[in-house]
């Protein structure tokens, strides 16, 4: 048997209809776009804005924002081509299983699902940290040990905000789809609003000196903090320093999360209408809206603040309480709130419809997949990715820095999305392709070089960090699914384990 093994599309269309596996389809363009903008606008922009430009970039970070921004697009296409073509639950990981090969899907599946339930996780501690600010607002104090940790709370054990808020998410997304989304659809009108008052606001409170020099010069980090690095310095045995040019790419290795979450509305393609038209249409405008938004942002803080004394747990608030306008950082706060629920909704979503689409495939047990009738929703893994992603978002968060994590495993899958579109383009040049990556195979594999560059300007640590998340990858994969696939088993093993499924 063949690692190799690749599925055939059609057959991945055809399993969408079989009546226990069925999502319902719900989406317009519309719903799709906003979709994208509520999984990409969040803690990216409200939080690490700050911390990379005061540790990486100073007021270049404004670039470091389009750089990031040129990787996705790139990526974004390749995205589009695959989900227009593809249009099956479970993005980027059922495009390779179609094209690559089950070991690359396995891959693909694996980044994702640390995408996306590590993220969710993160941006809920985000979101506590903006919550908790405003319950102090109105005189309500968690014990130390229930709030969220901090600089001013080195003592938050268990972060009780994030554990309610992804509990009661965990409800929403079971309920169903389309009820969630129309609750994303409010919250994200209010999270646009906020970073266009931001924007419009601060303008007015920029001072130019700030932005002088716009490029810091590169200075020599401190000695003892190597595994921080980024792994392309000790490569090419540069020494370590920030800020720079270096100190720009590195800022957009981390600002990179700011947009993760255009691919993730390549995951509900089975709930589309019309997803030929639509996911390309969806993947593309949220994304671009996005990207004018943060650099607008990034240049109004930079402006704002110099660079070495942002905040780096809540510039945007931070800013316009230190040109002494606190009722606006007030109304910030709220809409970081309402803004980083919607991401963290999102993104649960993404989570299990990857793994429902790898247990579909009995790449994981096959009766997780199962579609709740009366919901049209998969319950059992909806209520176990919320399990995990209360685990991360309220525990263990607060012992490792996971952010940059998310950033590896959601490259990685680029990378791999990436390589997959020549090769599918050349394997099945029959296919109907709604939408197509102009100039192929050279954007793709530019898509595939700068996702590449990028992660390796993540730390040292990250990287030892992921090469063990894919190390449990690979066992639980030669341990399980290969074996045990849809693939593997062929059909005679398809009816035996229909078999196994509890009927309804
Ligand atoms: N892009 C999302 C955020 O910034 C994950 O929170």
């Amino acid at each position: 048997m063949s690692v190799m093994r690749t599925k055939g599309i059609e057959e991945s269309i055809a399993e969408t209809d079989e009546p226990e596996y069925a999502l319902k389809k719900s989406l317009g363009w519309l719903d799709l776009t906003v979709f994208g903008i509520g999984v990409i606008i969040g803690a990216g922009i409200f939080t690490f804005t700050g911390v990379a430009a005061q540790a990486y970039a100073g007021p270049a970070i404004a670039i470091s924002f389009v750089v990031a921004a040129i990787v996705c697009c790139l990526a974004a296409l390749c995205y589009a081509e695959f989900a227009s073509t593809v249009p099956v639950s479970g993005s980027a990981y059922t495009f390779s299983y179609a094209s690559l090969g089950e070991i690359v899907a396995w891959i693909i599946g694996w980044d994702l699902l640390l995408e996306l339930a590590l993220g969710a996780g993160v941006v809920s501690q985000g979101w506590s940290s903006y919550a908790n600010l405003l319950l102090n607002d109105m005189g309500i104090h968690l014990p130390d040990a229930l709030a969220p940790k901090g600089s001013d709370n080195p003592g938050g054990q268990f972060n009780l905000l994030a554990f309610l808020l992804i509990a009661i998410l965990t409800a929403l997304v079971a309920w169903g789809i389309k009820e969630s989304l129309r609750v994303n659809m409010i919250l994200v009108g209010i999270k646009l609003f906020i970073v266009v008052f931001v924007i419009i606001a601060g303008i007015t409170f920029i001072n130019t000196a700030n932005w002088s020099p716009f490029i810091p010069p590169s200075t020599a980090t401190p000695p003892g903090q190597g595994i921080t690095q980024p792994l392309i310095q000790a490569i090419l045995g540069w020494t370590p320093s920030t800020y720079g040019i270096g100190g720009i790419f590195a800022g957009a290795g981390i600002v990179f999360f700011a947009y993760i979450g255009f691919d993730v509305v390549a995951t509900t393609a089975e709930e589309a209408k019309n997803p030929q038209r639509d996911l390309p249409i969806g993947i593309i405008a949220s994304l671009v809206i996005c990207t004018i938004l943060y650099v607008l942002v990034a240049l109004v803080i930079t402006g704002m603040v110099p660079f070495s004394k942002i905040d780096p747990n809540a510039a945007l608030a931070t800013a316009f309480r230190d040109v002494g306008k606190s009722g606006f950082a007030t109304i910030i706060s709220c809409g970081a709130v309402a803004g980083l629920t919607t991401v963290v909704m999102t993104l649960i979503i993404g989570g299990t419809r990857v793994l429902f689409a790898m247990s579909r495939d009995w790449l994981m047990p096959p009766g997780m997949a199962r579609t709740n009738p009366a919901t049209g929703t998969p319950i059992r893994i909806t209520i176990g990715v919320g399990i995990v992603v209360a685990f991360i978002g309220s525990w263990l968060g607060n012992h490792v820095d996971l952010e940059e994590m998310v950033n590896i495993g959601t490259l990685a899958a680029f990378t791999l999305v990436s390589i997959s579109v020549p090769v599918l383009r050349k394997k099945r040049p029959d296919l109907k392709r709604a939408f197509t990556v102009p100039w192929s195979p050279v954007v793709p594999i530019l898509a595939a070089v700068a996702s590449i560059y990028l992660m390796l300007n993540l730390s040292i640590e990250t990287w030892i960090r992921f090469l063990v998340w894919m190390a449990v990858g690979f066992a639980i994969y030669f341990g399980y699914g290969y074996r045990n696939s849809r693939l593997a088993k062929g059909e005679s093993g398809r009816s035996a384990a229909a078999e196994q499924v509890p009927s309804r």
